[in-house]
């Protein structure tokens, strides 16, 4: 028999071991992720000045510009995956004038990839070059809140930009020869545009560093920081109510925002646009996209999952995705100049060249070591992380059907074989996280939109709908190579490898042309011209989430929503709506399928018994109403619970304004005023401080809530609505 003393030791470890092998509160999942010093606003100013310096240098004459664009292109190809001992070799023989440059261009580099959370990219790419220089590319993205990604995404943008525009000293980091590439003089040229708002991290700041280092590396960039686009409340003119911008219409925006560059070129300034969200990428894997000639290519785009639990680090937001909540990081303007000139000062004892390398080496040991620490820690985690492809709500199968997150995750039987071996593979529609797309019907006057709901269309990402409007522009040619990855997380070795969803491992491009890959592409892309079927799921009515169970297929020919969208942009824009008269019976505001229904008009006698006293009883709802109209009283309408209130007016005072909080189930209350001045509140809960609470709404019940020159005109001169145990909702009427 065992002693009790035991039994309770007995008890305890059970419970413990029960307890201990639950996911603890607060459990670390970005285990994963390489660990990097904390980045502090100052660490960001310095280097915002350091960016500055070389940025004022190439300001000063041509030549310099070309130095100092020179020295930028080689200390980029020091940069994490490529071996240092290749780049030296790439180092040796630069200008002199160049040389000159080169310790602050690799010192700068150095600082922002010492601070950058770096995913591991090969370093033999495995893909090919042969599109280098030979166009013109748009580099576009939105960003907010996202500061965690910026150093990396800063040097990696600037990288694609430079392989994009043919930069011999890029591409022969990359590619054993580049002697084939001819970057035709003023043919290949690459510009990026970033439209940034609302950010309350320290983006804004980071992309303050990124826009002198592009410029100064021969980029031409387009940063618009602090953008004045935010989602907006709106009213409706006619109810008063007031109700959120549609989150797709916002987000149409941004992105329209993103390409103002190309809206405003003339036609044939840039041949494709590339679209990065604020993801984790290869350079050379998005370089390789432009290979396909797609009108729209991708790749894919993987959340990473440990157990049943997302992955997750501070600092990353995906405004396209969801939005997190963040703390906010100012600089002041004066810090950064201060920064700035005390940089120029110290630049003018030149970082040597000596230092300047051994600081890069360090940079790579650095990262090496924290790639091993995480590997090191994936390994002994009793749950591994997982990938699992993302973008179900966007990509479409070359059957219009849409992408799915198990094996094969595109279901169309045209395609799985390709899929499963890593090729190409023609689909309807594709986003995931990073897309290049013809710019030629973008020129030709197509903008990112919202559907056309009032007519009928779909209520579909602006991403589907650019897809769709694509298609029926004729721009068909719409493919998904599966050896392109991004991700919202930084990812581990594996990332390369087969993944979950029956991805196969990458596959080199030699590879693809061997074993007709692209002859297979071609072929389907051509076969299926014709097929102009997609599924659509909408949103929610008046939600922000997907209905997968209202679903329907649509035949993209049957309704030439694009052609409608285009004739629109054509028309002036309407002035905003203006209700010819005045609106005098404001509502309904609240539940009117809930209740039965009363309408105190007649007892008023349309104005004659002017409204004298109000009686009610509330809780956090407005449940009863009763209105003494002159010397008549209208019977009280709804329940009893809660605590009684009135309001009483005096004689000859009316009632000149209301505002009504109501939710979709009942009424809260009113906010009166009055001919006297004053304003009085008819329910239980006082919202006239701060922010409403979720799902409670607001409208001006007043008529013409929007014009102030109708301010004071009307009187309230009865009530009605509907009404059970508690005010389900109400119209109120004005003479
Ligand atoms: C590099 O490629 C060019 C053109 O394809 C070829 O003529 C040349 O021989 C190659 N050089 C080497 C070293 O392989
Ligand atoms: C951003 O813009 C708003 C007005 O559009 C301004 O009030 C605010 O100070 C700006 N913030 C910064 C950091 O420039
Ligand atoms: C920069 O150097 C000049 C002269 O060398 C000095 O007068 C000035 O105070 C310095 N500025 C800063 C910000 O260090
Ligand atoms: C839709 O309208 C556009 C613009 O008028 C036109 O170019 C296109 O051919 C039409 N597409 C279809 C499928 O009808
Ligand atoms: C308020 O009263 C209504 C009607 O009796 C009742 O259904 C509701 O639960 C009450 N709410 C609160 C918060 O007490
Ligand atoms: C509601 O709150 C505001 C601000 O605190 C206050 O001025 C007002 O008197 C309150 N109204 C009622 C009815 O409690």
């Amino acid at each position: 028999k065992m002693k009790t003393p035991y039994r309770l030791l007995l008890v305890f470890l059970l419970v413990w071991t029960a307890w201990a092998s639950e996911p603890p509160e607060g459990e670390d999942l970005s285990f994963f992720v390489p660990d990097i010093p904390k980045v502090e606003t100052e660490d960001v100013i310095k280097l915002l000045g350091q960016a500055r310096a070389l940025y004022d240098k190439a300001s000063e004459s041509p030549a310099t510009a070309q130095a100092v664009a020179t020295a930028l292109s080689v200390a980029v190809v020091t940069l994490p995956p490529v071996p240092l001992y290749r780049a030296l070799r790439l180092a040796k023989d630069i200008p002199a004038d160049a040389q000159k440059y080169l310790p602050a261009a690799v010192d700068l580099l150095a600082g922002i990839r010492s601070f950058a959370i770096a995913p591991a990219c090969l370093d033999r790419p495995g893909i090919p070059h042969t599109t280098a220089g030979q166009f013109k590319y748009l580099i576009a993205a939105n960003l907010f809140d996202c500061e965690a990604i910026m150093p990396y995404w800063t040097l990696e943008v600037l990288r694609l930009a430079l392989l994009l525009q043919g930069d011999q000293r890029v591409l022969s980091a990359f590619f054993h020869n580049t002697s084939s590439v001819h970057v035709p003089p003023e043919k290949g040229l690459t510009h990026i545009s970033i439209y940034e708002s609302g950010s309350t991290d320290n983006t804004v700041l980071w992309l303050q560093v990124a826009e002198a280092l592009w410029t100064a590396a021969g980029i031409r960039s387009f940063v618009v920081t602090n953008g004045s686009l935010t989602r907006q409340t709106l009213m409706d003119p006619y109810n008063g109510k007031f109700y959120k911008q549609h989150r797709i219409q916002f987000l149409a925006t941004l992105r329209n925002a993103a390409l103002e560059p190309l809206y405003g070129a003339p036609r044939g300034a840039y041949d494709y646009v590339y679209f990065i969200n604020d993801v984790f990428f290869c350079a050379a894997d998005l370089f390789r996209l432009s290979h396909l000639k797609a009108d729209i290519a991708c790749g894919l785009d993987f959340e990473v999952w440990v157990g049943e639990k997302k992955g997750r680090m501070p600092g990353v937001t995906q405004r396209f995705r969801r939005s997190l909540l963040s703390t906010p990081a100012t600089a002041s303007t004066a810090a950064v100049a201060a920064a700035a000139a005390k940089a120029k000062n110290s630049s003018s004892a030149t970082p040597v060249w000596h230092a300047a390398m051994k600081r890069m080496s360090e940079v790579h040991l650095e990262e090496s070591a924290r790639q091993a620490a995480a590997d090191a820690r994936t390994q002994v985690a009793k749950v591994k992380p997982r990938y699992e492809f993302y973008d179900t709500w966007v990509s479409r199968d070359l059957g219009g059907n849409p992408f799915v997150k198990v094996d094969p995750i595109t279901r169309d039987t045209r395609t799985i074989d390709g899929l499963h071996r890593g090729w190409p593979i023609p689909v309807k529609c594709c986003w995931n996280g990073a897309a290049v797309m013809s710019a030629i019907p973008l020129a030709n006057g197509l903008r990112f939109r919202a559907g056309l709901v009032e007519d009928g269309e779909c209520d579909i990402s602006e991403c589907s709908l650019f897809c769709e409007d694509y298609r029926r522009l004729g721009a068909k040619r719409v493919a998904v190579d599966p050896s392109v990855r991004v991700a919202y997380l930084p990812w581990t070795k594996e990332f390369h490898g087969k993944l979950p969803g029956g991805v196969g491992a990458k596959v080199p491009w030699v590879h693809l042309e061997r074993n007709s890959g692209l002859t297979e592409l071609e072929k389907q892309w051509s076969d299926t011209q014709g097929c102009m079927s997609v599924q659509c799921i909408p949103l929610r009515r008046g939600t922000e989430e997907a209905d997968i169970h209202s679903f329907r297929v649509i035949d993209l020919a049957a309704n030439n929503y694009t052609h409608m969208f285009l004739e629109q942009l054509k028309q002036p824009p309407s002035p905003p709506f203006e209700p010819q008269s005045c609106n005098q019976i404001m509502g309904p505001y609240g539940a009117t399928n809930d209740g039965s229904a009363f309408d105190d008009l007649s007892i008023s006698l349309w104005g004659k018994n002017p409204i004298q006293r109000v009686t009610y009883t509330a809780n956090s709802t407005l449940n009863s109403l009763q209105v003494h109209y002159g010397t008549a009283s209208a019977p009280a309408h709804g329940g009893s619970a809660g605590d009684p209130g009135s309001l009483e007016l005096q004689p000859g005072e009316y009632i000149i304004s209301a505002l009504v909080h109501f939710d979709d189930t009942a009424v809260h209350g009113m906010v009166f005023g009055t001919s006297k001045r004053r304003s009085v509140t008819i329910g239980g809960q006082n919202y006239t401080m701060g922010i409403l609470p979720r799902g409670v709404s607001k409208a001006i019940a007043t008529p013409c809530p929007g014009a102030s020159a109708h301010v004071g005109r009307y009187k309230l001169i009865a009530f009605a609505g509907t009404a059970d145990k508690v005010m389900r909702s109400l119209t109120l009427i004005w003479s």
